[in-house]
């Protein structure tokens, strides 16, 4: 039931509802307010509401005059190209957790990326304490420590080399390349019969770190704990909530940055494939 409702007194039959419908399931009779005559081709995306100039549309119980407005406050293009560009993966972290009200904010402002087919099935993983991610960390070293020595290093796969690489650092010189001493973890995971689960979860995590950096928080996208959590040791995953029907689409650490970076740095330049004709 998508509850597809039209106030009458607010409709202007201006039929942008109905041009902008990714689904093209809304008919707008001459004379008539908008309808859905076949709710099962509606995807629940909200553009109708989105669209609509004179907030007459409500879908799915949601009431257009909860929405946030978009008149004010976009940010500009230079103010974004700077966050863009500003943005550094952050491997050296304040020890402190940081408050759970800031990260259930930032993840329920990732929760707003796009999602193929508007599934919306990204779950959100996150360690709320430095203890739960401290004691997450010594188990993974703790299992390296057995699973290492059993594998042939002939046979060694890229993860194992930096598996090797990482556990050595850890032995031999107390650093944790892996969690890189950040006192949280995120998991963007989601089940794998959605249409296209690792996409939705690389652009949730996306999300979340450019946001994380206009509130002080820093990130680092995580593959070594990617491969710990997804491939190596999926039962530590499980234990932290992750369900088994779940594709763990990347991880992620995150925390208050013990670092400053004063300036980008310059990439080489952008690969484009610019076509004129076909
Ligand atoms: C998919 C992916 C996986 C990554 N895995 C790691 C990782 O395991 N450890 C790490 O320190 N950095 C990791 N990084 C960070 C990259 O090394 C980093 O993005 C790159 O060096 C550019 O630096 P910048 O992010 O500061 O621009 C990863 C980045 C991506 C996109």
């Amino acid at each position: 039931m998508i509850d597809f409702k039209v106030h009458e007194d607010r409709c202007i039959a201006c039929g942008h509802c109905v041009a902008d419908c990714p689904a093209g399931c809304i008919v707008m009779e001459k004379g008539a307010l908008p309808v859905i005559p076949d709710e099962k081709k509606c995807i629940g995306c909200q553009h109708c509401l989105a669209v609509c100039p004179t907030g007459a549309i409500s879908i799915l119980g949601v009431d257009p005059d909860e929405s946030m407005d978009l008149q004010y406050e976009m940010p500009t293009a230079h103010s974004l190209e700077t966050l863009i560009k500003g943005r550094r993966s952050v491997r050296h972290y304040r020890k402190q957790s940081l408050e759970a009200a800031t990260i259930k904010k930032l993840l329920e402002i990732a929760w707003h990326a796009p999602t193929g087919t508007n599934a919306q099935g990204v779950l959100f993983t996150a360690t709320m304490t430095r203890e739960a991610t401290e004691a997450l960390g010594k188990e993974i070293y703790a299992r390296l420590g057995k699973m290492l020595p059993e594998l042939d290093p002939q046979q060694d796969t890229l993860a194992h080399k930096y598996m090797r690489m990482a556990y050595g650092a850890y032995t031999e010189h107390g650093a944790d390349v892996i969690l890189r001493g950040a006192p949280h973890i995120l998991i963007a995971s989601a089940p794998g019969k959605i249409a296209v689960p690792m996409v939705d979860c690389v652009i949730a995590l996306t999300h979340f770190e450019l946001m994380a950096q206009t509130m002080g928080v820093g990130a680092v996208w995580d593959g070594m704990l990617t491969w710990c959590l997804a491939e190596f040791f999926p039962d530590l995953a499980e234990r932290l909530g992750v369900p088994k029907a779940h594709k763990i689409g990347y991880c992620m650490v995150f925390g208050r940055p013990a670092v400053k970076y004063h300036r980008t740095v310059q990439r080489v330049p952008a690969k484009m494939n610019l076509v004129e004709t076909f």
